[in-house]
């Protein structure tokens, strides 16, 4: 039973489907003047089309990347290198997806003012500390939209808002959101934001990002001028059609979808708080519809994604972009763990195939589980089998 749908969803068949003519007799390059070409360039064109549809955009404010991680590398450095070490400040907060920490870190070291906003116990970003960096004349601020790990959805809006009466441009990551909330950039006052398909049941290596109309960037890629200028390399024309097919069933599917989940994101947590001494984290409404992140004390989260593994359950122990550092989850730290606390925690991510039964069985194999893990457990100290008596949640 896959629960791990924030790392990557499976693609879904209407969109092999659509992607499989673009492996075959439809091969050209978009770039090309003969007629495989045109036929190529009126897909890349249909598609962009659809994504900046579903996202409130303009045909030609939405370009394509290789992955939601270029396009949050594209969007820092891209912005850096337009104005300059002496002009440029960028903020981003401290949940924000390693692409973006990273990338921001980067700029650090090389001499580019950076700010990192702290976030409070739910991960909902200061807005005082925000406020602080906008009078130190921030340039860009970017915040991601539904956190990849415990799925708390920022008031996006507001933030961008905020920016804006400072002259600050906005990005926002929203890679997890996107799909599974409506989104509209021009509702919500958006200068950036950064998208992929395969969290949305698309392939994977294909992403986009939102450039509002009239905001420059530098290029991190150089070559023939693709996509505006702004991303050479000949564009993969079977990723950005599965990216648009993805898109428009969203358009139906989203909203049901949506509804059903959070249904079943409920009952998970309901049930998983009745084992003793474990916690939710982040907020219990203001979350992805899918996502469920579960403190459990004296015992590691990774023991956990390996004993529900033995029983079929796929789960993760965060995100799987940074499980390999066996560092305990910055996103955790950030909202005031303890690193034994931030190790103790379990990410279900729920997705179009999970159901009720799925929910049953999670919640009859994981307090066994947890039970068993516990009762071998080094972290439990002297206070032996507390957590069998303690009842607080
Ligand atoms: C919030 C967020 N941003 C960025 C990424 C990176 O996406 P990609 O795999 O397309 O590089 C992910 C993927 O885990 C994510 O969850």
């Amino acid at each position: 039973m896959y629960v791990d749908y924030a790392a990557t969803t499976p693609v879904d068949p209407r969109v092999v489907k659509a992607m499989q003519p673009f492996f075959g007799d439809l091969y050209g390059n978009a770039s090309s003047m003969n007629s495989f070409g045109v036929d190529a360039k009126r897909s890349l064109e249909e598609s962009r089309k659809a994504l900046a549809h579903f996202m409130g955009a303009e045909q030609d404010e939405v370009i394509f990347t290789g992955s939601a991680t270029e396009s949050n590398n594209l969007v820092l450095k891209g912005h850096a290198f337009k104005l300059g070490i002496a002009n440029c400040h960028i903020a981003v907060s401290m949940i924000d997806h390693d692409c973006v920490l990273n990338s921001a870190r980067w700029l650090d070291q090389q001499g580019y003012k950076v700010s990192y906003l702290p976030v409070d116990q739910h991960g909902f970003l200061i807005l005082e500390s925000l406020e602080k960096v906008l009078e130190e004349k921030a340039t860009l601020v970017s915040v991601v939209h539904g956190n990849n790990e415990i799925g708390t959805i920022q008031d996006a809006e507001k933030i961008a808002k905020m920016c804006h009466n400072y002259g600050a441009l906005f990005h926002t990551d929203a890679v997890q959101s996107f799909g599974k909330l409506p989104l509209n950039v021009k509702e919500s006052d958006f200068d950036f934001m950064t998208v992929n398909a395969h969290k949305l049941y698309g392939p994977k290596g294909i992403g986009a990002l939102y450039i509002r109309k009239n905001l420059n960037l530098d290029p991190l890629i150089h070559g023939g001028g693709h996509e505006f200028g702004i991303r050479s390399g000949t564009e993969n024309i079977p990723g950005i059609v599965g990216f648009a097919k993805a898109v428009k069933l969203r358009e139906k599917e989203m909203k049901p979808e949506g509804e059903r989940l959070t249904r079943l994101r409920d009952r998970l947590i309901k049930g998983t708080l009745e084992i003793y001494n474990t916690y939710l984290n982040g907020h219990p409404t203001k979350r992805l519809c899918n996502n469920v992140n579960i403190r459990f004390s004296y015992v590691e989260g990774e023991a956990i994604v390996l004993a529900l593994d033995t029983d079929g359950i796929e789960a993760s122990s965060g995100s799987a972009c940074s499980s390999a550092s066996g560092e305990p989850s910055h996103v955790l730290l950030a909202i005031g763990l303890k690193p034994e606390e931030a190790r103790g925690s379990l990410r279900f991510s729920l997705g179009k195939y999970s159901t009720a039964e799925d929910i049953d069985y999670i919640l009859e194999v994981l307090p066994k589980a947890i039970k068993r893990l516990r009762a071998m457990s080094p972290l439990k100290g002297n206070k032996r089998n507390s957590w069998e008596f303690n009842v607080s949640n």
